[in-house]
């Protein structure tokens, strides 16, 4: 029999790739909350994670051996004019789903995000202090320390902007990218805000890899660091794209709800130590197909 694992988050952007790669070894349960999702590879649950007794139950019913964190409200302008709902779902229920896991003794794993530094220095490790400027990555941080002063034997994993498919080919920001670029339209990206871009694929095997062997914060991210502009230029190389209709602008010609940090790069020697291999970009790119 299949060790059990428990992915929250399962039918958003990330889960669709975890699944994939968690289903070999894995028995795994998906939670979904407004999109349901189903798939031959899991049993896919209905659950609010601000709902903490329904959370509790559930963990009691599937006894899982592990649980991935993923739900969030992960979009940090939406987290920025919505304040309460944020630090309902992204600080407090997280640290509810890590105090039942420490109750119950499984491994646990909570996915944060490279907004929890302040962007002035780039190349972050995991020693470096956290100094958001935004409400998401605020929430992050807060999350973080409080799920490990609840859980120390958790496993933070701060991640990078992803790249990846989407469940049913849905469209998501590289695929609209390419979509641009092919009919021809120019495509404007930020040449001053950097990021350790990484594909949906090589996290997910790096967030299993880390599962139950590491406890505390590591930087699961790609390898290179990249502006959103260089990340564009790769993207029409791979796909064979018109590179002259890539515009760069400054992260100042557009105005956002959530201020962002200029360079968030993080440095990832912590967590390739125990084993995590991430594809290049280009190469982790060439393997999608986006039609
Ligand atoms: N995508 C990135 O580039 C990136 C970068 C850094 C860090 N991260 C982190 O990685 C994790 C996964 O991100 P993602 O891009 O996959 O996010 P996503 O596509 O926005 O998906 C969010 C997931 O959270 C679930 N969720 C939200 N509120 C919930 C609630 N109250 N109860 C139960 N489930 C709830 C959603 O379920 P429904 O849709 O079914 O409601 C969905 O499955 C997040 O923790 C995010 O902060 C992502």
């Amino acid at each position: 029999m299949k060790p059990k694992l428990i992915i929250t988050g399962a039918s958003g952007f990330l889960g669709y790739s975890l699944i994939k790669e968690a289903a070999n070894d894995f028995d795994v349960y998906g939670l979904y909350n407004k999109r349901a999702f189903t798939s031959p590879m899991l049993t896919s649950l209905h659950g609010d994670i601000t709902n903490y007794i329904s959370l509790g139950n559930l963990i009691d019913d599937i006894e899982p051996d592990a649980v991935i964190h993923l739900a969030a409200l992960a979009d940090a302008n939406y987290c920025q004019v919505h304040p309460q709902e944020s630090y309902t779902v992204n600080v407090e229920a997280s640290a509810n789903l890590a105090g039942i896991c420490a109750d119950y003794n499984i491994p646990f794993l909570f996915s944060s995000t490279d907004l929890v530094f302040d962007g002035r220095q780039g190349m972050y490790t995991e020693q470096d202090e956290v100094n958001p400027v935004n409400l998401y990555g605020e929430h992050k941080a807060l999350a973080e320390q409080k799920i490990l002063s609840i859980y120390p034997l958790a496993t933070v994993c701060r991640l990078s902007l992803m790249f990846g498919a989407s469940a049913n080919g849905k469209a998501n920001y590289v695929s609209n990218l390419i979509q641009q670029l092919r009919s021809g339209q120019p495509v404007s990206l930020f040449h001053d805000e950097y990021r350790s871009m990484a594909g949906t694929q090589s996290v997910s095997k790096g967030l299993l890899k880390l599962l139950g062997k590491a406890s505390g914060i590591y930087h699961v991210a790609g390898e290179e660091r990249l502006s959103r502009y260089e990340f564009g230029l790769k993207i029409s190389e791979v796909f064979n794209l018109e590179k002259n209709l890539l515009k760069s602008c400054s992260q100042k010609d557009i105005e956002m709800a959530a201020p962002r940090p200029a360079d968030v790069s993080m440095d990832i020697t912590k967590a390739k130590s125990l084993g995590y291999e991430p594809m290049s970009v280009a190469d982790e790119l060439a393997l999608l197909a986006f039609n």
